[in-house]
């Protein structure tokens, strides 16, 4: 366990935070004590908003650096793929973006590469379009080498499929989302850039149900050279990559990246990708020679005209493809029309609707930890800073859902102009005994009445 003097320490020399601030904070302990003060500094420090749980449980472990980079502060971190890690970082504006840490030599060690990553990068920085994440800038600090981009705050295709409250999109949604997708993507082709990295987990959904499109260029800055079939790429990539990119990944086009838009409407549709399973060497030879099962198989309500366009996508030859994102806007726009959807869907067409957004989630870093404890002196442990190992997924607290449009919360008693259920059973009661009152009353003057 950290003594309270390591961790102060190590809080002082990693800069994120004044010294007056710290030493007040570390005052306000002396005299006390305390089981563990560290922790307890710790804790008080977030309260304040001075540390994120993620930087604090850093510091608890030892670290003194790395909170920095390229003059912005990373907050904690948002994932991590094949290409580096990403973290939520603040800027001096306290402007929130993503920062995506290259691996420190490896790739970006080959000849030309270096020279190619910021080629691509800067391409990417001038194309701009409201469903591309926004490049803001690439940059080395020592031999990390890193991009900074607009940060999403949403969900990944991949995790909103994947999360079992909201499961595989229906066709209204899928065509809405992948219209948006292709609008983006459309732009970035007419930039002169190919994408080849397409897949559910670089696309995010917004809270306003929005596409964006992530890492743009990276795979060809990075790879170009080596192929996707280079050791380190990870296998979920294979799942959407196409024939011709696995044969040479240098030749691919941007019909290789509708080949990889069709792969990922299979999995926003059915679930699972199109060749589901298998090791590397497996998943390579069915991108090639295998015809996937027909995405209809597995997904629920897709009519076989709209399973067509998943197979123009996924067509092993590029010249039977769509040609260009042009072509596939066009076949998906006819599937926003009610009166198609009706005709083809049925009742399923009202599915349409029924989309929800990944809901806004509140952060630990907005929020504060132990907002909730009113005596932050009590016991505290490692695990309410969260959970020690490397890069954890962040602790999030989920909101309550969002309430049906028809529902109108119960207005506050300070208002009081409406009746509520309470206002209505004290009703009922009052009632009640009048009624009892005006019986008692009618019977003894019945029996005054017989009685005279
Ligand atoms: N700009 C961003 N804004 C918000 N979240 C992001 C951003 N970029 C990445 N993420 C999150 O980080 C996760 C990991 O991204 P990353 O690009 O490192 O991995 P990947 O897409 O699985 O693999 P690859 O390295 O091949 O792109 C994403 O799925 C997403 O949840
Ligand atoms: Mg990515």
């Amino acid at each position: 366990m950290t003594s309270l003097d390591d961790f102060t320490a190590n809080v002082a020399s990693s800069g994120l935070i004044e010294p007056e601030i710290l030493a007040r904070h570390r005052a306000a302990l002396e005299g006390q004590s305390l089981a563990k003060p560290a922790l307890e500094l710790a804790n008080r420090l977030i309260h304040g908003g001075f540390l994120t749980p993620y930087q604090a449980r850093k510091l608890l472990e030892g670290a003194t650096r790395g909170f920095f980079l390229g003059g912005y502060r990373l907050l904690r971190p948002l994932g991590e793929g094949g290409m580096g890690k990403v973290y939520l970082a603040q800027g001096p504006a306290l402007d929130r973006v993503a920062i995506k840490v290259l691996p420190p030599k490896k790739i970006l060690e080959e000849e030309n590469a270096l020279v190619r990553f910021y080629r691509e990068m800067d391409l990417s920085r001038r194309c701009l379009h409201q469903n591309l994440a926004r490049t803001i800038a690439v940059g080395s600090e020592g031999d990390v080498h890193y991009m900074v981009m607009e940060y999403i705050a949403g969900k990944s295709l991949f995790d909103m499929i994947k999360d079992t409250r909201h499961g595989p999109l229906r066709v209204p949604d899928a065509a809405r989302l992948f219209l948006q997708l292709a609008d983006g993507l459309e732009a970035a082709h007419l930039a002169g850039l190919v994408h080849r990295d397409i897949k559910p987990s670089n696309i995010m959904i917004t809270q306003t149900g929005d596409v964006k499109l992530l890492d743009m260029g990276l795979a060809r800055a990075v790879d170009e050279d080596a192929g996707l079939t280079k050791a380190g790429v990870v296998l979920g990539t294979l799942d959407y990559a196409s024939p011709e990119q696995l044969r040479d990944a240098a030749s691919a086009d941007i019909r290789s990246d509708l080949y990889s838009v069709g792969c990922t409407l299979y999995f926003a549709l059915a679930g699972q990708p199109p060749f589901e399973g298998g090791n590397m060497i497996n998943k390579i030879f069915r991108q090639r020679m295998e015809d996937p099962e027909p995405v209809e198989k597995f997904a629920k309500g897709v009519p076989t005209a709209f399973g067509a366009i998943v197979r123009k996508l996924m067509n092993k030859k590029p010249e039977e493809r769509y040609q260009n994102c042009t072509e596939l806007k066009i076949d998906l726009a006819r599937w926003l029309d009610p009166a198609r959807l009706r005709a083809s869907l049925g009742a399923d067409a009202e599915a349409a609707h029924a989309f929800q957004p990944p809901p806004p989630e509140l952060l630990d870093d907005d929020i504060r930890l132990h907002d909730s404890v009113s005596d932050p002196s009590g016991s505290l442990s490692l695990r309410d800073l969260g959970s020690p190992l490397p890069s954890p997924p962040p602790r999030r607290r989920e909101p309550p859902p969002p309430l049906p449009a028809s529902f109108r919360p119960p207005p506050s008693k300070s208002r009081g102009a409406s009746r509520s259920i309470s206002d209505d059973s004290r009703w009922l009661i009052q009632f009640g005994i009048v009624a009892a009152l005006v019986g008692i009353v009618a019977i003894v003057a019945i029996s005054l009445f017989y009685h005279s």
